[in-house]
């Protein structure tokens, strides 16, 4: 049991999910859609980033999620300050780095490592619940391209569910 926690520890990228290449390939832990893009989706000349709209669009999902975070009765306690600026500020510039656009997120916070970031808080399934859900609401209200939409909510939903680090309630 403890080797395998090593593992798991050892082999999931900063990005929230286990990477490509990981001895886990075959896992439940992995999932395509939980990977950062390969390079080519930051180099070529259209990234998915930029297929959806770029900042303009990242910056309207969420500033919609962290509204429904403002209201949640689950959600909005586990945020330690009392303006919810400053981690919206850090969630937009993380979706717009792991999507292919700009690289300030990592330039301000170094690796995302979302797992161990998330540690402090108590992310039970019913948290999870409760981001997907804002989450969802997010990504109706800029109505993307069916196949767009189904790729960030694969991604959103696998890392969501990768966060959940206690099944206390
Ligand atoms: C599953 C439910 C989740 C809960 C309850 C949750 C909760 C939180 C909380 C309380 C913070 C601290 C706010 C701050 O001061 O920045 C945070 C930070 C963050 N979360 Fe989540 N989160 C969840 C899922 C996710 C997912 C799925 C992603 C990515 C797709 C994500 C990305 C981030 C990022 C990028 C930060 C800021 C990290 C940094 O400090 O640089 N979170 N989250």
């Amino acid at each position: 049991m403890v080797f395998a926690v090593r593992v798991v520890a050892m082999t999931v990228n900063s990005w929230g999910c286990v990477g490509q290449g990981s001895a886990l390939r075959s896992s439940p832990l992995f999932h395509a859609g939980c990977e950062p893009p390969p390079p080519d989706r930051h180099d070529g000349p259209v990234s998915f980033y930029d297929e959806i709209g770029g900042e303009e669009t990242i910056t309207r999902i969420v500033a919609r999620f962290y509204a429904g975070v403002a209201g949640d009765e689950v959600l909005r306690p586990m945020y330690p300050e009392e303006d919810l600026g400053p981690a919206e500020e850090r969630f937009r510039l993380f979706l717009m780095q792991y999507w292919g656009g700009p690289t300030t997120y990592s330039e301000r916070r170094g690796h995302p490592r979302l797992r161990m970031r998330h540690a402090p808080f108590p992310v039970d399934p019913t948290a999870r619940d409760h981001w997907l859900k804002h989450f969802r609401d997010a990504l109706d209200e800029v109505a993307l391209p069916p196949e767009q939409d189904q790729q960030f909510w694969d991604y959103v939903t696998h890392a969501a569910q990768f966060m959940v680090n206690t099944m206390e309630t």
